[in-house]
């Protein structure tokens, strides 16, 4: 397990904090087979990953997707850099994902997997994540202000 979902941070909106913990196992499911392919490198292996790296990339578009359709409607003003950082990120998984299609070479997503994801998982929903839940409580909630 890369990822323990009990220590991820908690933010003010339970869809957010759903998506969030579906995100963990799908990280956690792609280390996993990243970890069998690297003992084992068959082709089996190798489109266990390809699976799981798939639904892991469209989880993380409807993740970031879900919290900009949120931002835009309550009208957020740092929309922008929010939705920034999600592209910056959607970016970084793309490329990884074209390297890992076109060599089979675990490496560098493992070492993304290890040394950048968590720790920018766990500070991107510190951050960015719980001030704009925190924003669309209130918009949705005025008594809360
Ligand atoms: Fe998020
Ligand atoms: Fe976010």
């Amino acid at each position: 397990m890369l990822l323990d979902i009990d220590t991820l941070p908690l933010v003010d909106m339970a869809f957010m904090n759903e998506v969030h913990q579906e995100d963990v196992h799908l990280i956690n499911r792609l280390f996993e087979t990243l970890l069998a392919y690297e003992s084992e490198p068959t082709e089996k292996n190798a489109l266990a990953v390809d699976s799981s790296l798939e639904k892991w990339y469209t989880h993380t578009v409807s993740h970031f997707e879900g919290e900009e359709v949120k931002m835009r409607e309550s009208g957020f003003p740092p929309y922008a850099m929010h939705k920034g950082e999600h592209d910056r990120v959607l970016g970084e998984i793309s490329s990884l994902m074209e390297q890992w299609k076109g060599t089979r070479e675990p490496k560098p997503l493992k070492i993304y997997l290890i040394e950048v994801l968590p720790h920018w998982l766990v500070t991107h929903i510190e951050t960015m994540d719980t001030v704009t839940a925190r924003f669309l409580k209130r918009s949705i909630s005025p008594s809360n202000i």
